[in-house]
C-alpha cells in the first residue's frame, strides 16, 4: 500500500472509532424520532438531550443554550442573518461589524444582508491576521447590532482575543457572535469568560460527522429562524433532529474535552517540529500567521517562486494530503482573501502551503513531510520562471 499522510485536519477529520461506535445504535434498533411519545422517541429524546450537554460542556454554556444545525455554516448563516433580521430597523441603518478575514459562511451572510439594505464594515487584520481592537472600538456605533469575529483562522491558524473583543462588545452594548468552528475542541473556549452571545461550531472538525453542528445561543436571545417548520430546537431549526449525527457530535465532543490538554501539547511540538524543519529547510520561506497565536495543529507557509496548488499535487504524489489554505469553490484560482488580507501580494499568496495536524499524527510523519516539502519545492522552483536564486537540493530519503 502506498504511504498516506493526512495532514489537512482543517478541512475535516477522521471521526474517531468510539464516535462511530456511540453512533451505530441510532441508525438501526434506536431510530426513533425524537418528539415520539413511544419509547423509540423517548430515547432518541434522551440521546439528543446527552448530546446536548456533552456540547454545553466543552464551551461552559447551559444546556439549553445549544442548538443543533446542520453544521458550520448554518450555524453562522443563523446566528448573523436570525439575529440582525430579529433586531430590525435601527436610525442611522443597523449595522455589523466583522473581519475580512472571516470563513465565507460569514462573509457570504454579511453580504446577504447588504443586499437587504443593511450596513456591514469588514475590518482589515495586520500581517499576522490580529484584529485591531481600537479599530474594533471605533467601528461599533449607535446603530451597530453585532459583532461577528472569528475565534480563530481556517487557514492560517491566528486565535484572536477573544476576551477583549467580547469585553469591547459588552461595554458597547453589542451582540458578539464568533465562528468557534476551527478552535473548539482545539483550544480551550468558554462562551461565559469570554463575553460571547452566540458561537458557531461543527463536528467533522473535531472528530465527529459530518453534517452537524450546534449554535449556542445565550439565554434568551432569539434570532429569527432560518428553517420554518415543526418548531424543534425551541423553534429555532425546524426538522427532524439528525440524532445519529448529533449524538456523534455529542460524543466527540466529550472525547475532545477529555483530551484537549494532552493533544494540544502533543500538536503544538509536531508543529514547531514542522515549522522549524521547513523554514530551516529551504530560504526565502516563511510563516503566515501568528508565530505563538496559533492553533496549536496549524502551520501555513508562504514559499517565493512556485505556485501552491502545483505543490499540492506533488505532495499527493509522495502521499502527503495537504492545502493551499486557498482553496476555492470556483474553477477560476484566486488567491486566498486571507492572505490578501495580511498584506501578501499576489505572488506571495500563490505560493502557499497549509499543513495541519491531528492526534494519529507521529514525528516521523512530520519529519518524511518535512523531507517531501523540501524536496518538491525546490523541483518546482528549478522549474520556474519565477524563481532565479541557487537552490539547496534535498533528497528524499
Ligand atoms: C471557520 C469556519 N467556519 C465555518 C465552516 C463551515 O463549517 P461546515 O463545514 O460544518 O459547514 C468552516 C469549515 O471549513 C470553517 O473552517
Amino acid at each position: 500500500m502506498p504511504r498516506r499522510i493526512y495532514l489537512d485536519h482543517a478541512a475535516t477529520t477522521p471521526v474517531d472509532p468510539e464516535v462511530v461506535q456511540a453512533m451505530l445504535p441510532y441508525f438501526s434498533e434506536r431510530f426513533g424520532n425524537a418528539s415520539s411519545l413511544h419509547r423509540f422517541g423517548r430515547e432518541a429524546h434522551e440521546a439528543l438531550e446527552a448530546a446536548r450537554r456533552s456540547v454545553a460542556e466543552l464551551i461552559g454554556a447551559e444546556e439549553r443554550e445549544i442548538v443543533f444545525t446542520s453544521g458550520g455554516t448554518e450555524s453562522d448563516n443563523l446566528a448573523i442573518k436570525g439575529l440582525v433580521l430579529a433586531q430590525g430597523k435601527k436610525p442611522g441603518g443597523p449595522h455589523v461589524v466583522t473581519s475580512r478575514v472571516e470563513h465565507p459562511a460569514v462573509l457570504e451572510s454579511c453580504r446577504y444582508l447588504e443586499s437587504l439594505g443593511f450596513q456591514v464594515e469588514y475590518l482589515p487584520v495586520n500581517r499576522e491576521g490580529l484584529v485591531d481592537l481600537a479599530m474594533l472600538e471605533k467601528a461599533i456605533s449607535p446603530a451597530t447590532v453585532l459583532v461577528t469575529i472569528q475565534h480563530a483562522n481556517n487557514e492560517i491558524g491566528t486565535v484572536q482575543p477573544l476576551e477583549e473583543i467580547g469585553e469591547i462588545a459588552r461595554e458597547k452594548g453589542v451582540l458578539f457572535h464568533t465562528d468557534a468552528v476551527q478552535s473548539v475542541g482545539k483550544i480551550p473556549v468558554d462562551v461565559k469568560r469570554m463575553n460571547v452571545n452566540m458561537l458557531s461550531l461543527s463536528s467533522h472538525k473535531i472528530h465527529g460527522p459530518k453534517g452537524v453542528g450546534a449554535l449556542y445561543v445565550q439565554g434568551n436571545l432569539a434570532p429569527m429562524p432560518l428553517l420554518h417548520g415543526g418548531g424543534h430546537e425551541k423553534n429555532l431549526r425546524s426538522g427532524t433532529e439528525n440524532i445519529p449525527g448529533i449524538v456523534g457530535l455529542g460524543k466527540a465532543a466529550e472525547l475532545a474535552a477529555q483530551r484537549m490538554e494532552k493533544d494540544r501539547k502533543y500538536l503544538t511540538g509536531l508543529r514547531d517540529r514542522l515549522i522549524r524543519g521547513i523554514l530551516e529547510g529551504l530560504p526565502k520561506s516563511w510563516l503566515n500567521g501568528h508565530p505563538t497565536q496559533r492553533l496549536p495543529h496549524n502551520a501555513h507557509f508562504g514559499f517565493a517562486g512556485i505556485e501552491g496548488e502545483a505543490l499540492i499535487l506533488g505532495l499527493d504524489e509522495k502521499g502527503i494530503a495537504a492545502s493551499t489554505g486557498s482553496a476555492c469553490s470556483s474553477k477560476k484560482s484566486e488567491p486566498s482573501h486571507i492572505l490578501r488580507a495580511l498584506g501578501l501580494n499576489d505572488v506571495e499568496a500563490r505560493g502557499s502551503l497549509r499543513l495541519t495536524l491531528g492526534r494519529e499524527n507521529t514525528e516521523e510523519e512530520v519529519d518524511y513531510a518535512v523531507e517531501a516539502v523540501c524536496e518538491v519545492v525546490c523541483r518546482l522552483r528549478e522549474m520556474s520562471p519565477l524563481w532565479e536564486e541557487p537552490i539547496i537540493k534535498r533528497q528524499l530519503t
